[in-house]
């Protein structure tokens, strides 16, 4: 079998992982051969692709970003998108099988594409771990080290100057990488999306920290919504996806917290950095895993389907179990973290 990869949407790291674990299981254990296509369902779209002998996959797991490339193009848009015309790209470059490695948008178009007739399976990706029907996504661990090794370095720096320190993390729907990042760097607010939190009670958390001799840590997701708002916080406009641009939370809250308090503050916003550079060795371990889940899923033509990780397994599920929702931070998770805020 020729079998075609792409990575789509977002990047995170551990993505070339998937893309080694899956080529060396399959030559290994099928003989098949495979191709990547370049920048996510625009290479499927125009055909652009990359043969991936093993020795193109050598040493990769450890890379970040993604050997491929990536783009949020829609595979439906464009005079060559559309499923008869991806059929007869793919029938005429022999491909037979799509892993389609990729987040929520990756993975409706690949749901749609299968629904049509193609030969589909997918590997959930989100920096966020807010995809439905897994435990965890690849990438998520990393970011929440990055994270915390950055917060941990803000807490010395607002500890010498006596100074709160506002840390912004990734996180548009979910406050997975708030609630882990804080918990792990012991912050003194968490603030995440699916909880509403008054400015006023953020100041509070923060003087009583500060009235135990502590420099205030507060760590928010850039999705958080204040209580009382209807929306997260978004002055930069949309993206080229009409999605908002969601930062600039941090700064706002120094500013309640200052004109609250009275104590200086300083905002730090981690963005892009979370998604860059070396994964760890659970998303590289994750990752190679799913990988090979993949290519045994299309060996089983399990097409529909990505594979997920439930518990310490990897199964295979149906798109539509996956999709259409978030999975959210629960209320006992927040609850247990809560506790410890001020
Ligand atoms: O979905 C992952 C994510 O990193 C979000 O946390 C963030 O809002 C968004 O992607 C940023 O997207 P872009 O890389 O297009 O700026």
């Amino acid at each position: 079998m020729k079998i075609g990869i792409l990575t789509s949407g977002g990047d995170c790291p551990g993505l070339n992982a998937v893309i080694r674990g899956s080529v060396l299981k399959g030559i290994k254990a099928y003989g098949h051969s495979f191709v990547g296509f370049r920048d996510g369902w625009r290479g499927v779209v125009d055909g652009d692709v990359i043969e991936l002998p093993r020795e193109r996959v050598r040493g990769i797991s450890k890379q970040g970003g993604t050997i491929l490339g990536t783009s949020r193009t829609n595979p439906f848009d464009g005079p060559n998108g559309g499923v008869e015309n991806i059929k007869s790209t793919l029938n005429a470059m022999g491909v037979d099988a799509l892993i389609a490695i990729g987040g929520e948008g990756t993975l409706t178009a690949a749901e749609r594409l299968s629904h049509d007739g193609l030969n589909i399976v997918g590997v959930p990706k989100t920096v966020d771990n807010d995809l439905e029907a897994t435990d965890y996504t690849f990438g998520f661990d990393t970011a929440v080290q990055i994270a915390t090794e950055a917060i941990d370095r803000l807490r010395t720096t607002g500890e010498s100057h006596h100074r709160c320190m506002v840390a912004e993390v990734m996180g548009r729907h979910t406050g997975w990488i708030a609630l882990h990042a804080g918990m792990a760097s012991g912050a003194h607010a968490i603030l995440i999306p699916e909880q509403p939190v008054h400015s006023d009670q953020i100041a509070t958390w923060v003087q009583e920290a500060q009235n135990r001799g502590r420099a205030p840590l507060v760590v928010v997701a850039e999705g958080f919504i204040e209580q009382g708002h209807t929306a997260a916080h978004s002055e930069r406009g949309l993206d080229t996806f009409g999605r908002r641009r969601l930062d600039g939370i941090a700064d706002k809250i120094a500013r309640e917290i200052e004109a609250r308090t009275g104590i200086e503050t300083r905002t730090t916003v981690l963005g892009h950095i979370q998604r860059g550079g070396v994964p760890t060795a659970f998303d590289r371990v994750l990752a190679t895993r799913l990988g090979m889940a993949a290519v045994e899923s299309v060996a089983h033509r399990r097409w529909g389907t990505m594979v997920s990780l439930k518990g310490t397994s990897i199964e295979s599920v149906h798109f539509n179990e996956a999709l259409g929702r978030v999975k959210t931070v629960p209320q006992e998770r927040w609850d247990e973290a809560r506790l410890l805020f001020g």
